[in-house]
């Protein structure tokens, strides 16, 4: 069915210029950029984003890192999208990552991985719905 996803172009690829390049793996792929913004994170958004990893090592450096530089919020739309998306953005750790996949080819680490993606349908919705009016998204 068609669905939507939402993703995250992160400060270590909008510092590097990738912008362009990731958007075009995504609409090679069949993905439609439905919604886009370009924002800077603030720490309050980085922190209840990334909620469900409070109690993780690596909580505090993803919120500052997250917080680095601007990040382009996303709503990508297809067939499948949320699964699609995770195979166009590769495993978490890009030394895990398959090739060809946005991960191998782009992230510094397994923190500055360039991209994020839903990991479900459910949760897509209310990522979408934290950073987007129903307004913006133009399907
Ligand atoms: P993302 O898909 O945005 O979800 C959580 C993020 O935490 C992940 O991508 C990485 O950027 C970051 N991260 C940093 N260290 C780890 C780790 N050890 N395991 C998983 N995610 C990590």
């Amino acid at each position: 069915a068609v669905e939507r996803t939402f993703s995250i172009i992160k400060p270590d690829a909008t510092r590097r210029n990738l912008t362009g390049k990731i958007n075009a793996r995504f609409e090679e792929k069949g993905l439609r950029i439905v919604a886009q913004k370009r924002i800077h994170m603030s720490r309050a958004q980085a922190e209840q984003f990334y909620g469900v990893h409070k109690a993780r090592p690596f909580f505090n450096d993803l919120c500052t890192f997250m917080t680095s530089g601007p990040v382009v919020v996303q709503v990508l739309e297809g067939e499948n999208a949320v699964a699609k998306n995770r195979e166009i953005m590769g495993a978490t750790n890009p030394a895990n990552a398959d090739a060809g996949t946005i991960r191998k080819d782009f992230a510094e680490s397994i923190e500055a991985n360039s991209v994020h993606g839903s990991d479900s349908p459910e949760n897509a919705a209310i990522e979408i719905a934290y950073f987007f009016a129903g307004s913006e998204i133009v399907g």
